[in-house]
């Protein structure tokens, strides 16, 4: 646990504290050992065909309207014969009760369907993207912003979303980076936790809670090349390392069902990998919930050529470990057969459908088919509710990132600010905002930037505005007009970036820097010599190396949902102090990428003086922007680390102080991070890795203790035998302001520990 403690007369219960190190929260896996669920699931199972238990385990996106079929696939009268189990994208309360209605009276069984939906940041109330909520090192406001999703989501008849994504990313031009939480494991696991949390509070038939869906089962993320659905090849070390730990928090947290990935991994399509599923998901993890494929993806086997045929593929995916087969159609089709041919056993069809049928019982649903769907006036109203839209301002404020700030040019003062310039695409749009994966996020929802400074300002401080260009092309109309209203203010506020669509799913791109005619753009406006803030809209990382030597003020304002308007006039003109940090690294240039800040030494490792250690010849290894790093409109002072020890015993453990003094006259927030290198390890170790945060408020002038304890689980790693656990021997402990961080202490374990790899934490 950490401990805070504030010097000074300040009573820090006064100020916010987010907790980065040990989930204490108690797991909310409590299917096992049920009883009365495995009594109601063994006679409704004893009355279920075959065909019936094959439908469960069917899954279908929604087209279909009362008066009948709207495309070739007729899913409710498919259901009514008990050939499919579970429906995602179909929308609204009222089609989903009817849908439901029409399933449960008119088939034999009346088994209520699931309905899935992708309610990734927000249902109607749109939080930012999950990538810019991570910069907010905020567990407890994440946690929140899940809440309101899955209490909008519920609301509107879905009980099931697939979220959250916990693909770790490190690479990028992969679009999907904007859905995760970036780089690092460890922060990334408890990101995971807290959103598992958050959509699933404690009780899953509580009516304002939605299922979980870990995704993308796995190491999605190290698609070759950062291009979306390639191959992934890495060492099985890795892969428990690095791309494993936030799916087994999510497991810890009690997620119900994991969703397979597109890719393959060494060889095999994840929606086949009996070693992730059976192996280590259901196996070693225990994981009692259900496993449903990405998409068509058991049919996709055959283009990955791991197997001949759709119904080989159904068999390598169902004998694998996946319980649902989402919208390929195969498992309805071919399972059968399968069976009788002794391909696929009665007794895994069985337990596909068990698990399914959990976790129906456990939302409730057989006590109550339309919990989730029966029009509910008082219900409706919490979606888009003005509760909502607070928490999500709040969200958008604590994920925006202060990059560079030079001179003090910011915050800017609306009281003597006689005129500004608004340029760029961003200015005054609203469904960009909304980011990726919004699905049922309304751009009509979002208050823009223009409106939300025209609130902020009085009628004192005229505002110049001029979209300049749009996101992409060579169309230069409106550079005029930009140039003049920048000529005309005295400072130039830019709204530029990414469209939203840049982001997400099939969203890869080989250059990640603002578009070309942005860009030019952003230069033509500097000729002008006035001051310019750059607001930054991206999903990922950009190459913004120029910017960056040539602009006085970057902010990273992401895609921030409804509120991003607000947020962003609360940070630019002071009335919020940034307090968001990169969860990804953002490098110089696209060539140094992959790059994170957890990389190895190397046996050559950089020496301005030697050309033959690892370097580029035409840019230097470091970032642009490390990991971990953000500024304040307050600055902050590390004191040296104290040690309570300098030796670990085994069972014992270290506390590690400093002090963080804010030495400005403005209160704000800082993350405080830890960071550990194992010196030498039976394989080798990344020059750093975090292990600890503490996001403090400190108030202007006033110093605060922040202590870490370290134990030898925290230094457990998979080991050269494949086992985990830590290895005796020395160890660098560095405390400070983001992943650059030098100042470092020394400590020592004595002896190795073992560490149980697939215990619950
Ligand atoms: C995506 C998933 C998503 C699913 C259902 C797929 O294309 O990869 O993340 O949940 O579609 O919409």
């Amino acid at each position: 646990m950490n401990k805070v403690s504030l010097f000074g007369v300040i009573i820090l219960l006064l100020w916010g504290c987010t907790e980065g190190r040990n989930n204490s929260s108690e797991t909310i896996n409590k299917w096992n050992d049920q009883p009365e669920m495995d009594h109601y699931i063994d006679s409704l199972m004893a009355k279920m065909s075959i065909d019936e238990k094959i439908g469960q385990t069917v899954l279908f996106a929604s087209w279909w309207d009362i008066t009948g079929p709207v495309s070739e696939n007729n899913i409710v009268e498919d259901a009514k014969q008990g050939k499919v189990g579970a429906v995602f994208n179909a929308l609204t309360a009222d089609f989903i009760y009817r849908m439901q209605k029409e399933v449960v009276e008119n088939s034999r069984l009346g088994i209520p369907l699931l309905f899935g939906y992708d309610v990734i940041h927000g249902y109607q109330t749109t939080f930012p993207t999950p990538f810019a909520m991570s910069a907010s090192w905020d567990l407890q406001q994440i946690e929140k912003s899940c809440r309101v999703a899955a209490i909008e989501a519920a609301a509107d008849g879905l009980n099931w979303t697939f979220a959250p994504m916990v693909d770790i990313a490190r690479d990028p031009r992969w679009g999907r980076i904007a859905e995760g939480a970036g780089e690092d494991s460890y922060l990334g696991s408890l990101i995971a936790a807290a959103q598992v949390r958050g959509f699933q509070g404690d009780n899953l038939a509580d009516e304002a809670t939605v299922l979980a869906c870990a995704k993308h089962f796995a190491a999605y993320g190290a698609a070759q090349a950062g291009r979306d659905y390639h191959t992934v090849d890495i060492s099985e070390r890795v892969l428990r390392d690095v791309y494993l730990p936030p799916f087994k928090a999510a497991c810890d947290a009690g997620v119900s069902t994991y969703m397979t990935a597109f890719n393959e991994l060494d060889g095999t399509p994840c929606s086949a990998h009996e070693h992730l599923l059976n192996d280590i998901l259901k196996d070693q993890w225990g994981f009692d919930g259900f496993v449903v494929t990405d998409y068509t993806s058991i049919k996709e086997m055959v283009n990955h050529g791991s197997v001949a045929d759709d119904k080989e593929a159904g068999e390598a995916s169902i004998n694998a470990g996946v319980d649902m087969d989402m919208q390929s159609g195969i498992f309805m089709n071919h399972l059968k057969q399968s069976i009788e041919e002794g391909k696929v056993k009665e007794g895994t069809v069985n337990e596909a459908c068990r698990r399914i049928l959990e976790m129906k019982y456990r939302l409730g649903l057989f006590e109550d088919p339309y919990r989730y769907c029966r029009p509910d006036e008082d219900k409706q109203s919490k979606i888009k509710s003005p509760e909502h839209f607070a928490l999500a301002h709040e969200m958008a404020k604590k994920s925006i990132v202060l990059l560079k700030n030079e001179g003090g040019l910011l915050p800017l003062n609306k009281e003597q600010l006689n005129s500004i310039a608004l340029i760029g695409p961003m200015t005054d749009e609203q469904k960009q905002q909304l980011g990726a994966w919004h699905t049922t996020g309304k751009p009509e929802t979002v208050t823009t930037i223009l409106t939300a400074f025209k609130e902020k300002l009085g009628k004192g401080t005229k505002i110049y505005t001029a979209k300049g260009c749009d996101w992409e092309g060579d169309d230069r109309s409106g550079f005029a007009e930009a140039l003049a209203a920048a000529k005309k203010a005295e400072v130039v506020v830019m709204c530029m970036g990414e469209r939203e669509n840049m982001g997400g799913e099939a969203a890869s791109r080989v250059h990640i820097d603002i578009p070309l005619i942005q860009k030019e753009l952003i230069k033509e406006v500097y000729k002008t010599g006035k001051p310019i803030v750059l607001l930054l809209h991206n999903g990922r990382p950009l190459t913004i190396t120029w910017e960056n030597e040539h602009l006085p003020a970057i902010v990273e304002c992401w895609h921030l949902g409804s509120m991003a308007g607000p947020a962003i006039a609360d940070v630019v003109f002071g009335d919020y102090n940034p307090s968001g940090k990169l969860t990804a690294t953002f490098p110089q240039h696209l060539g140094q990428v992959p790059i994170h800040y957890n990389m190895k030494n190397t046996g050559r490792p950089y020496n301005p003086k030697d050309d033959f250690t690892t370097r580029y010849q035409d840019c230097s290894n470091d970032p642009l922007y490390p990991f971990g790093y953000g500024l304040s409109y307050s600055s902050f002072e590390y004191s040296s680390i104290t040690l309570d020890k300098t030796i670990l015993e085994p069972a014992g453990n270290i506390n590690a102080t400093v002090l963080v003094t804010n030495t400005s006259g403005r209160d704000g927030e800082e993350v405080a991070q830890l960071y550990i290198r194992d010196l030498v390890g039976s394989v080798t170790r990344p020059v750093k890795e975090l292990k600890g945060f503490e996001k403090l408020m400190i108030p202007a002038h006033k110093t605060v203790e922040v202590s870490f304890t370290i134990d030898a689980e925290d230094l457990a790693f998979w080991r050269k035998d494949m086992t985990f656990g830590a290895e005796e021997g020395r160890f660098q402990l560095f405390i400070g302001t983001n992943s650059d961080v030098e100042q470092s202490v020394m400590f020592e374990l004595t002896e190795s520990v073992d560490v149980d790899p697939y215990a619950a934490r």
